[in-house]
């Protein structure tokens, strides 16, 4: 068949597998051209097909030579109808790492249950070396907790009170203003629940009751932070609750590893443009003014330069530098204050009529299709694929 871009209000309902290969790609020319980093040995990626998780395992495979084992949640494609944009990422990553002479193994299923962890351990016991990285880069909605069979939904609202802003629908470039109620003490819980530490806590547990980490283990999980504008929908929101449980999750997962010699830390990455960060919102809107002034100034970063940058310059680099809190920061360039006080002055002037000029709206909307495998240079979108 021959697929064509499809979305509705910031989501795609459809991907290219030969756009998805190409893109994967692209980022492994990117990590190779970086030079090699003396990094893992072997890391385990939950979260690995798309957006951070997918960088972090393409770094640890092709810029330090890992053996990786992926677990994401993808569909499938059909005869029908094109699988997930992750889905083509995982497939075209796994040939690309079988080319190169590397283990790769993959679990396509809910990270979040006690069994899929069994079945990720008996994967990780089918090659000796023990597990030296785990990156948890896991991004969803929902939550069942195993220990009760209840599912939780994480939900995107601010604590306390109602928050209005702009937001922008980015492929038709309208910005509007929008309301949401604060979120119930319940809701916030379930974000808790989804996105916070106790699932990253569960699946150290399963490593290290198989006794399959490396001495001096790294476990690694994502966290944001960004700006004043997006505070109160953020970090002092309920995914911001999340994070807050995240982070102080390093520090009793740092406790936990320490049996191993090993350690735990939180990292703030940069705002990018991935299948979740899209319906956050007002992220959209600030992203596209942010990555018009952050490559105004040269020092635009997408997903896969973060995470080389992060490997390169902050975990793998002897002493590992971190904040006040322990966590790393790889999101130093975003919040400069001179990027930041170009944003905010964008910010007070953004429309729908001036969107496409003030904002990096075509940037944002070119990422957007990339990663659901659509504008990718070279690709013959004319041609019959197999989804
Ligand atoms: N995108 C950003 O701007 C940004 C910035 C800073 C930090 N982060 C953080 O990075 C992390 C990853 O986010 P992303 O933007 O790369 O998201 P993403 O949507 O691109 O990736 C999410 C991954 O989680 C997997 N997943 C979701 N539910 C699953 C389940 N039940 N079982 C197994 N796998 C499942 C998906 O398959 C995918 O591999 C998150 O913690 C996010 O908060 C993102």
């Amino acid at each position: 068949m021959v697929i064509e871009p499809k979305f509705r209000n910031n989501i795609f309902i459809n991907s290219h597998p030969t756009g998805c290969a190409a893109e994967v790609r692209r980022q492994i020319e990117y990590v190779r051209s970086k030079g090699r980093i003396q990094g893992p040995r072997k890391a385990l990626v939950v979260g690995s097909s798309t957006g951070y998780g997918l960088a972090s395992r393409i770094v640890a495979a092709f810029g330090c030579g890992a053996e990786t084992i992926g677990i994401a949640f993808e569909k499938e494609g059909s005869d029908k109808r094109p699988g997930t944009a992750g889905w083509y990422n995982t497939l075209a990553f796994q040939k690309e790492a079988v080319a190169a002479g590397l283990q790769a193994f993959d679990i396509n299923a809910d990270a979040y249950a006690t069994e899929v962890k069994e079945r990720a351990v008996e994967t990780l016991k089918r090659t000796p070396a023990k597990v030296d990285l785990l990156v948890y880069s896991l991004a969803s909605p929902v939550r069942t907790d195993p220990a009760t069979g209840i599912l939780h939904k994480s939900v995107l609202k601010p604590i306390g009170g109602a928050y209005s802003a702009r937001s922008v629908d980015v492929m038709s470039g309208e910005v509007k203003d929008f309301s949401v109620e604060p979120a119930t003490a319940q809701e916030i819980a379930d974000t808790v629940k989804v996105m916070g530490a106790e699932d990253w806590k569960l699946w150290i547990a399963a490593l290290l009751g198989a006794g399959l980490l490396a001495e001096g283990a790294v476990a690694i999980a994502y966290s944001y932070i960004g700006p004043a504008m997006t505070h109160a929908i953020y970090r002092e929101g309920t995914i911001g609750r999340a994070k807050e449980d995240l982070e102080r999750g390093a520090r009793e997962i740092g406790g936990l590893l320490s049996s191993v010699g090993g350690r735990a830390y939180v990292s703030v990455n940069k705002a990018v443009v991935t299948r979740s960060s899209a319906v956050i919102p007002v992220v959209p809107l600030y992203i596209s003014l942010l990555f018009k002034v952050m490559k105004a100034k040269g020092v635009h970063e997408d997903c896969i330069a973060q995470i080389e940058r992060l490997f390169a310059d902050r975990l793998y680099t002897g002493d590992v530098p971190t904040d006040a809190e322990g966590r790393i920061r790889i999101d130093d360039l975003e919040l400069r204050p001179d990027v930041q006080n170009d944003v905010a002055e964008l910010w007070t002037r953004v429309d729908t009529a001036n969107f496409e000029r003030l904002a990096d709206a075509e940037g944002y909307r070119r990422d957007f299709l990339a990663v659901h495998g659509f504008g990718i240079p070279g690709v013959d979108y004319a041609a019959d694929v197999d989804p």
